[in-house]
């Protein structure tokens, strides 16, 4: 028998600070941005603006009142078939108990919420401005453009390490260091925590124990790491071959450019020969990448204002990865795909029930999963207890032949893969911290897993 999921009602979960602190305030937030496009252009956008306003206030209104939660009606359905999946999963929770939004399951309410919202702007009776509308676009543009210094930091680690494969032929040992580096670099891009990228480093200082050093010092937090098994068992770590690598997106702006950075290197030192990037098909969870954001980056990077220091500065570097990147895209070596599946309800568990997108799947070598999220989509987000290995938590994808690296900072409940006793140690730990209740370690954000299953 499975576990059970975690609820928002379960004051030892963080679901339920977020039903009662996060969502209102990311609704609200939807709302003032709607607001602000109105005043832009009142003439324009006033009448269908306001029902779109309408909408957004009724669902703060029901989470916080505590409404049950609603099936998605055969109108909605029309605009989009997807949600009829979110019906038949609702009516199976309401047989277990009635759902509420601020007792239902956390993770089902979530996906139920931002396809909710895109529901108001997609309906073809709205005004054509709302239907390709992003209503967290301003703050995903604002959240990188503060990134500038992380920004240019990873320019100058990619531009060393571009002359640097230039001009010796890297051993294996020091590719699978420059693979740890970069892989840490996308990791910790997750959490938008940048005090983990040292200075400029060599190829010399990677094997020294300066570098060795400071990514032990990282590897601390990370509490399940996978990554040498993941290069051994992906086929990695023998030369030469044409090699397909997924990533499964996760956050656009620092996240997404930390990853790019990572498909860089990749690609330069041949340990692939095509990487796919799998992208969001509507706006979620706030910050997820969809194809147009990956589009937008180019431009940041180009655009001389967007990051005025790095361009004032030294802009040799980010031309050079500007232009990299551009050129993979365009060689086909960089791909954009998207699919509906990442925005529904389903964890991944039935991945294989999506034909199309399962067969191409089949044909990476290694699948990557950035983020949160994709973490708790990849487990079920059930309440495993922690020591649950990693592949029996993935359930159908343990023999699946997909080949998995889920790289995510913690920031939700679910954990798996822990070896006996260092839950409690860490309880323990972040309590001490001086934070109330220790259960939370696990959504601090402070914590790291690299989990990998073949
Ligand atoms: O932590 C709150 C939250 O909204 C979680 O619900 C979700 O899993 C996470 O943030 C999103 O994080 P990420 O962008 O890493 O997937
Ligand atoms: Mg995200």
């Amino acid at each position: 028998m499975l576990p059970p999921p975690y609820y928002n009602d379960d004051k030892n979960s963080f679901a339920y600070s977020t039903v009662h602190k996060r969502w209102p305030t990311i609704i609200q937030g939807a709302i003032d941005d709607v607001q602000e496009t109105i005043a832009s252009n009142k003439e324009q956008l006033q009448d269908s603006g306001s029902i779109i306003l309408d909408q957004l206030k009724q669902v703060l209104s029901d989470m916080e009142h505590d409404a049950k939660v609603r099936q998605f009606t055969p109108n909605e359905i029309s605009i989009n078939s997807h949600l009829s999946h979110f019906n038949k999963s609702l009516e199976k929770f309401n047989r277990n108990k009635l759902v509420t939004w601020q007792t239902g399951p956390w993770l089902y309410l979530e996906c139920y919420l931002y396809q909710l919202i895109n529901n108001f702007f997609i309906d073809k009776k709205q005004d054509k401005f709302w239907q390709s509308y992003d209503v967290f676009q301003k703050l995903k543009t604002k959240t990188f453009k503060q990134s500038e210094f992380g920004v240019f930091e990873l320019c100058k680690r990619y531009e060393t390490l571009s002359h640097q494969l230039n001009q010796v032929t890297a051993d294996s040992e020091t590719l699978y260091l420059l693979f740890a580096e970069f892989i840490d670099i996308s990791l910790w891009g997750n959490a938008t925590d940048l005090s983990l990228l040292a200075g400029n480093v060599t190829l010399e200082d990677i094997k020294s124990l300066q570098g060795a050093e400071v990514r032990q010092k990282n590897e601390e937090k990370i509490i399940v790491n996978d990554l040498k098994q993941a290069w051994e068992k992906s086929g990695l770590s023998s030369k030469g071959a044409e090699r397909r690598i997924d990533i499964v997106l996760d956050n656009s702006g620092f996240e997404l450019f930390a990853d790019l950075i990572l498909c860089l290197f990749l690609l330069d030192s041949q340990l692939a020969s095509e990487i796919h990037l799998h992208c969001k098909e509507i706006p979620w969870f706030v910050s997820d990448t969809m194809p147009k954001d990956f589009r937008d980056l180019l431009d940041q990077l180009k655009d001389g204002q967007f990051f005025p220091k790095i361009h004032k500065q030294d802009s040799s570097a980010i031309q050079l990865i500007h232009d990299q990147i551009a050129k993979y895209n365009k060689e086909n070596k960089i791909i954009i795909d998207h699919s509906p599946f990442w925005t529904l309800d389903y964890n991944y568990w039935s991945i294989s029930q999506f034909d199309s997108l399962f067969e191409e799947l089949t044909k990476s070598n290694l699948i990557i999963f950035k983020g949160d999220l994709n973490y708790r989509k990849l487990t079920g987000d059930l309440q495993w207890p922690k020591t649950t290995p990693f592949s029996e938590a993935i359930q159908d994808l343990k023999d699946s032949g997909l080949t998995i690296l889920s790289l995510r900072t913690c920031k939700a409940d679910v954990v798996v893969g822990l070896p006996e006793g260092l839950e409690e140690r860490l309880v323990k730990e972040y309590k001490d911290e001086g934070n109330g209740n220790g259960q939370f370690w696990s959504s601090s954000g402070k914590w790291a897993v690299i989990s990998f299953n073949k």
